[in-house]
């Protein structure tokens, strides 16, 4: 998609700002991968730091771990949050809109429903965690293309610089969710439907994309990337290693 859409003709001023101005929805809502409806950046925080306020000497060392992990978790995604917003205003986007309207994509409702509804069993969970940041592929996307093509011009050198910025956190949260994953029972009927439904998302994830950036793909080209488990192996081998590094 970062390869598409940079590369070409097909990407104008007025695309940059909408899908910098979706990024910024996106980091706030976390797609449906942050909880239940309604559950955003700022109520993970909320939440948080009045767990945080609650504590006592007698509070369990793991209940505060998770406190820390969920205010680490949220700062983070508040950072990339406000760093796009940097870009988006770099890029002349209205900053009087709300964060809300800049989030009408008919693909990414359907993504944060199709997540709210998996979420419901462990197993759905599971793919729902797994499928945070849509496997990376965006910023690793981004860093080939400017690794290719070195970042010209105060808003590419901003883009090139957050993206690498998005991929330090991001891999660490992929990496924790990961992990989390070894309280599944480990058989392959599991997998197989982690795996199925894990496939379900990216695919709505890929159409969520391709609407963030004023659709470069057609719909044959999206269904062909999906059904594509020799491409999907590749990305897995080259960018995903790290998942399996400390094993
Ligand atoms: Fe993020
Ligand atoms: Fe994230």
């Amino acid at each position: 998609m970062a390869r598409r859409y940079f590369g070409s003709a097909h990407r104008t001023p007025e695309r940059d700002i909408h899908w910098i101005g979706f990024q910024i929805f996106k980091e706030h809502t976390g797609g449906g991968v942050y909880g239940g409806p309604g559950e955003t950046v700022a109520s993970i925080l909320q939440s948080a730091s009045q767990r945080a306020a609650a504590i006592t000497l007698s509070t369990p060392a793991d209940q505060i771990g998770r406190i820390l992990d969920d205010l680490t978790f949220a700062v983070d995604e508040l950072r990339h949050m406000t760093q796009f917003m940097g870009l988006y205003a770099l890029v002349g986007g209205d900053t009087h809109k709300s964060i809300e309207s800049l989030g009408q994509l008919e693909n990414a409702r359907r993504l944060a429903s199709l997540r709210h509804e998996l979420r419901t069993t462990d197993i759905g969970r599971a793919a729902v965690d797994l499928s945070e940041g849509g496997g990376l592929g965006l910023q690793f996307g981004l860093q080939e293309y400017f690794r290719i093509c070195p970042p010209v011009g105060a808003i590419d050198r901003e883009i090139a610089t957050l993206s690498q910025a998005v991929l330090d956190d991001e891999t660490k949260h992929l990496l924790a969710k990961f992990a989390a994953t070894a309280t599944l029972d480990n058989s392959d009927r599991t997998w197989s439907k982690v795996s199925d439904r894990l496939v379900a998302i990216s695919t709505q994830k890929l159409r969520e994309r391709n609407e963030q950036f004023s659709s470069p793909l057609a719909e044959h080209d999206i269904a062909g990337i999906a059904s594509n488990r020799a491409l999907g192996q590749t990305y897995i081998d080259d960018h995903l290693g790290f998942l399996l590094a400390g094993r």
